[in-house]
């Protein structure tokens, strides 16, 4: 996505990739994208077109565990660690991870899967896939499943830092979209609801008046809008047609749709267009974020001097004095080193 991204924004992009360097990671809390969406809406092939990186998708449930995309290194404990070099292999580690956390087959689990990306060509952005909404048990899932996913979506799209990214087909009727109204809910002033109306190509013949006025705002007005995306069909994963080719064939699509060509100059369609508009949100979240960051960094630094000067004066002199004052020091170094060794089981699989 990085070349994707403006001049104007690229100077904070850079302050943050030298800020993380120096281990800021720990104090901002940089945005997080979540995609919710029924079954097969499209969720996994938005992210899979945004990231550059081949995500596990299909007909039926296919992504059964929250899966998080990220560039930064996770800092909480993890159980275990995968590491592999060849971007090929995701699907396969994504699935295996799935089946061992939910089991084989098509239940669900609220365990995160974190796939973290080290490549320079990943936009500094960590996106979240969801199971998909489904309403109708399939054999093996449990009857309450519709209510199962919707609470898990719940835990992620209700915290404050997240976007959330509605992926509604355009072959659906998009005011009756259950995520939209989640989204809704959580977000009523829709200052952090994006939709993304997905697989223009399959739409019904005679709608595309009603879908093009969707995308305008027309028809149910969004703060942040729409965006309509083409990704790669069925038929062009089975092809293993590259996503850089499906970016070509999406322009080739909107330049000669009829309907949906006008979106193009408005700014309202394609991946690439998302992206943009994703990194112009990054980047005003850190202009916000900068002026309290700094007070945040001026306070540590004040503490940490009050601490310096207490151990400024070494022990009392008394021997009791003296005695409480090393158990405190013990007391608190033990308390560093139980939270730094906290999940340290780290099985290397090369
Ligand atoms: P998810 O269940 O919401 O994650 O959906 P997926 O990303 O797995 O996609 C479900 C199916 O829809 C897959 O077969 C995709 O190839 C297909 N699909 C996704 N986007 C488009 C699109 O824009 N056009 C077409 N024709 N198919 C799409
Ligand atoms: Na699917
Ligand atoms: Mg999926």
């Amino acid at each position: 996505v990085h070349h994707h991204l403006e001049e104007s924004i690229r100077p904070y992009i850079d302050l943050i990739d030298t800020l993380r360097s120096v281990g800021i990671q720990k104090d901002l809390a940089l945005p997080t994208i979540v995609v919710i969406g029924d079954q097969s809406s499209g969720k996994s092939s938005v992210l899979e077109a945004l990231s550059g990186i081949a995500l596990p998708r299909g007909s039926g449930i296919v992504t059964r565990c929250p899966l998080e995309l990220s560039k930064r290194p996770r800092l909480s404990y993890e159980e275990k660690i995968i590491e592999f070099g060849d971007p090929s292999l995701v699907e396969k580690h994504v699935e295996e991870a799935q089946n061992e956390l939910a089991g084989k087959g098509v239940k669900i689990c609220d365990d995160l899967i974190t796939l973290e990306v080290r490549s320079a060509d990943v936009c500094d952005l960590t996106l979240i896939d969801l199971p998909g909404i489904a309403r109708v048990p399939v054999q093996g899932q449990p009857q309450d499943i519709g209510n199962q996913i919707k609470r898990l979506i719940m835990k992620f799209i209700e915290k404050q830092e997240t976007i959330n990214m509605v992926v509604v087909p355009c072959n659906t009727d998009i005011a009756t979209t259950e995520a939209l109204r989640m989204a809704q809910e959580v977000d009523p002033e829709g200052i952090r609801t994006l939709a993304i109306l997905t697989k223009p190509d399959l739409i019904d013949r005679g709608t595309e008046k009603n879908i093009l006025a969707v995308v305008q705002n027309k028809v149910i007005p969004l703060r942040k809008g729409y965006v309509m995306v083409k990704c790669r069909g069925q038929q062009q994963i089975d092809e293993k047609i590259p996503l850089v080719e499906a970016t070509q064939i999406e322009r080739d699509f909107f330049q000669n749709h009829d309907f949906f060509r006008p979106l193009l100059d408005e700014n309202k369609a394609t991946v690439k267009c998302l992206a943009i508009k994703l990194t112009q949100d990054l980047v005003s979240h850190i202009k916000k974020s900068l002026p309290k960051l700094d007070e945040q960094i001026k306070k540590q630094l004040w503490d940490v001097r009050n601490e310096l000067k207490e151990c400024e004066a070494g022990p009392p002199q008394d021997l009791k004095g003296a005695k409480q004052f090393l158990i405190k020091i013990l007391t608190k170094f033990n308390d560093k080193i139980k939270s730094l060794s906290f999940g340290e089981l780290i099985i290397k699989d090369n």
